[in-house]
């Protein structure tokens, strides 16, 4: 007769019962190796390689990446893992799934700027099962990070600045990649970061000190962490950023008292990349061993990477400086996020038809209504949509014909090959008869073989030019900080060339941050942001221009005129004087766009703005609402921004706060009404320092689409 498995094997059991069965089996190395997180690539000399001697069975997560046989490396690992360790714990394999796998959808910023949390969620499900399909279990997102500052490469992987939305994509974010439950087919866990504050990078360089205020952190930072975990986000990654003087990875007050305590967090929190090791470069730690002695006791589970928690942990546990209590508490997390994600009765992942699969046409429709959705019109003298006169079309610019940048970063497993490109999406729409001639002028960093007076010559022989330049992939991204918003390279030179024909320009912006226009901004006559829009980018802008579907996106960060504004964002302060004074002197201190700004092809009128009451208790609801109809001549998508301003509180509060947002697609003529239906406690009050939620008596102002509105808070 054979054995009866394990408690720990028994699915019949509960979770915690298992986990407390296996936890019981293990010896202190095997918990230790349960926090350390490797690579296990065969191509990414940053990871460790499958070499025998170069990882123990034992250890607890792997990162894969960097090589095209995914799931092979995945389950080759994986064998070792649950074959050659006495208890056969099996690993779960974790990956950087930011906008997609294979089939790309635009970048999160460019996400939020759909205003569409349902979208985004059915984006990140698709995502998940694409990843799945190549044996990932947990992926490394959604970016929550709050960031003010465009010239941070990362803004681009933020929803932007508001904290009201970005919790609203950050709980879809999630939503989507875990599915209904963990462990089924097309569903990963998902991994909030980088807790907390690393958006606030100084200067907008990477991996720096983020000096930010106790009630600011509470106020801007923490929200979408916290509606992420709401929402059943099972893990999180500490950042990288020295908060305060006491580094995120090490930092007890938001690791500990607010992740766990307040919060009530069950999973594990990882390490970013190293980012306990850098403690000792941070001045944080005086040599690896304390490194891992102030990470781990501040509450941080797993350590990516860094090794330090494998080769110091039992030395503190034996001197007593950690306790075996916290060590066995860390594991229980990673062993419960393992049964949760039912890995003990998988540990493989099965090949399926999305395994090595190409972006097919069944995922086209989602991806191009992303990338179209999240396009942001800027600017628009009615040369858009193009009009069937324009005849000899000038398609200018490095990003005309290349498709890579699409993809944008993060896109390691995008295929460029497969990404159509704007040359390529317009040619297949263009109606016969319509000339389009293709001329890059330059590149998009500046090489030898730039030309900008062969792209000059092109416009000069045509009635409209389509200008497309801005960045690459990797200049946004981690490690992709800027000290300028300028377009890089000889683009400005060669826009302000083609401006100098005289001939319409419809310039076109490929970008992961807003971008420095104000040299040239007056000359255009149509101006798209369409952000790395991935896989399906070019076919939803070629779309738009031509007038087969109608722009919707409203920008999710304010866009500044120049670079020397940063940071500039709708929920600063209002400051001490007004008018002039406090002003810059050599250009206006407004930005060039406002948050939520965002043409289309038809317009909208409002109605009065009704408050059902002028007064409300703290428990009390005020409904207000507004009669938006579409005046204009094709159906469009409108998104109502309700924001509120506390003209005078015991601290200073923001010119204005989304607190709201709603969209509709209406046709022509057709009215609705959209309500804003306030409720104090959850509306109204603002953090203290401590995340103490006040609510003050007095007057608030309502404002949207152009008006305001105020009513009394009572006792
Ligand atoms: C470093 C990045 O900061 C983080 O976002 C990413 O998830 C890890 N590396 C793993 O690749």
């Amino acid at each position: 007769m054979s054995e009866p498995p394990p408690p720990f094997r028994r699915t019949d059991l509960p979770v915690e019962l298992r986990v407390d069965d296996l936890l019981g089996r293990m010896t202190l190395e095997e918990k230790i190796d349960q926090l350390h997180q490797c690579g296990a690539s065969d191509t990414n000399p940053n990871n460790l390689a499958l070499r025998p001697d170069a990882f123990r069975p034992t250890y607890g997560s792997f990162i894969v990446g960097g090589s095209p046989a995914v799931l092979e490396v995945r389950n080759a690992c994986q064998r070792r893992v649950v074959t050659e360790s006495r208890l056969g714990i099996p690993a779960v394999f974790a990956a950087d799934v930011i906008h997609g796998y294979r089939a790309l959808a635009p970048l999160p910023l460019a996400q939020a700027c759909t205003w569409d949390p349902e979208l985004v969620r059915r984006g990140c499900a698709l995502a998940a099962a694409e990843a799945r399909a190549q044996g990932i279990d947990w992926t490394f997102a959604p970016m929550v990070d709050h960031c003010v500052d465009a010239r941070w490469g990362r803004i681009a992987e933020t929803f932007g600045e508001s904290p009201h939305a970005a919790s609203a994509f950050s709980a879809a974010s999630v939503r989507g990649f875990q599915g209904e439950q963990l462990g089924g087919r097309d569903s990963v866990a998902a991994c909030l970061k980088h807790y907390v504050g690393y958006g606030a990078s100084e200067g907008g360089r990477d991996y720096v000190y983020t000096g930010i205020s106790p009630q600011s952190l509470w106020e801007m930072h923490l929200p979408p962490f916290e509606a992420g975990i709401r929402a059943g986000a099972r893990t999180v990654m500490s950042g990288f950023n020295d908060l305060n003087g006491v580094p995120a990875s090490a930092n007890q007050y938001t690791l500990t008292e607010i992740l766990r305590r307040r919060w009530g967090l069950t999973g594990p929190v990882v390490s970013d990349w190293d980012s306990v090791v850098q403690l000792v470069n941070q001045g944080f730690a005086a040599d690896d061993a304390e490194a891992a002695e102030k990470a781990f006791t501040a509450g941080l589970d797993i350590d990516m990477s860094s090794g330090l928690y494998r080769d110091h942990l039992a030395a503190h546990v034996a001197a007593g400086r950690v306790t075996l209590a916290a060590v066995d508490e860390a594991v229980r997390r990673v062993l419960r996020l393992k049964f949760e994600l039912g890995l003990f009765e998988r540990p493989y992942a099965e090949a399926n038809a999305l395994t090595d699969a190409a972006p097919d046409p069944g995922q086209f429709a989602l991806l191009e209504e992303l990338a179209a959705r999240s396009l942001v019109l800027l600017k628009n003298d009615g040369v858009l949509p193009l009009a069937a006169s324009a005849r000899r079309i000038a398609l200018l610019g490095p990003l005309a014909a290349d498709s890579a940048p699409l993809l944008g970063c993060w896109a390691q497993y995008g295929q460029p090959a497969e990404t159509q490109s704007i040359a390529q999406a317009l040619k297949e729409r263009l109606p016969a008869g319509v000339q389009l001639r293709v001329e890059q002028g330059c590149s998009i960093q500046g090489a030898a073989s730039d030309n900008p007076a062969a792209a000059v010559e092109v416009a000069r022989e045509s009635d409209l030019v389509i200008l497309c330049v801005g960045e690459d992939g990797p200049m946004s991204g981690e490690n992709a900080s800027r000290t300028t918003l300028r377009l890089a390279g000889r683009q400005e030179e060669l826009v302000q060339a083609v401006a100098a024909t005289g001939k319409p320009i419809v310039l076109v912006l490929v970008s992961g941050r807003p971008l420095e226009l104000a040299a040239f901004e007056g000359k255009m006559s149509a101006i798209v942001a369409a952000w790395a829009g991935g896989t399906r980018a070019a076919a939803a802008l070629a779309d738009t221009l031509l007038g087969r579907r109608n722009p919707s996106g409203r920008l999710a960060v304010t866009w500044p005129r120049t670079t020397g504004q940063i940071p500039l964002y709708h929920n600063m302060r209002p400051r001490g004087r007004g008018g002039d004074q406090g002003a810059y002197r050599d250009m206006p201190t407004t930005p060039l766009y406002e948050f939520a700004h965002g043409l289309g092809y038809t317009t909208f009128g409002y109605g009065a703005l009704r408050l059902d009451r002028t007064e409300v208790k703290p428990d009390g609801r005020l409904v207000a609402e507004v009669t938006v109809t579409n005046t204009g001549a094709c159906e469009g998508v409108e998104t109502v921004f309700w924001f509120i301003r506390d003209p005078a509180a015991s601290i200073t509060r923001p010119l204005k706060e989304l607190k709201h947002f709603e969209q509709a697609s209406l046709a022509p003529g057709a009215s609705r009404v959209f309500r804003f239906a306030i409720e104090p406690r959850r509306d109204l009050s603002f953090p203290d320092d401590d995340g103490r939620s006040v609510l003050e008596p007095g007057e608030i102002i309502l404002l949207v689409g152009g008006q305001s509105a105020s009513f009394r808070v009572t006792r």
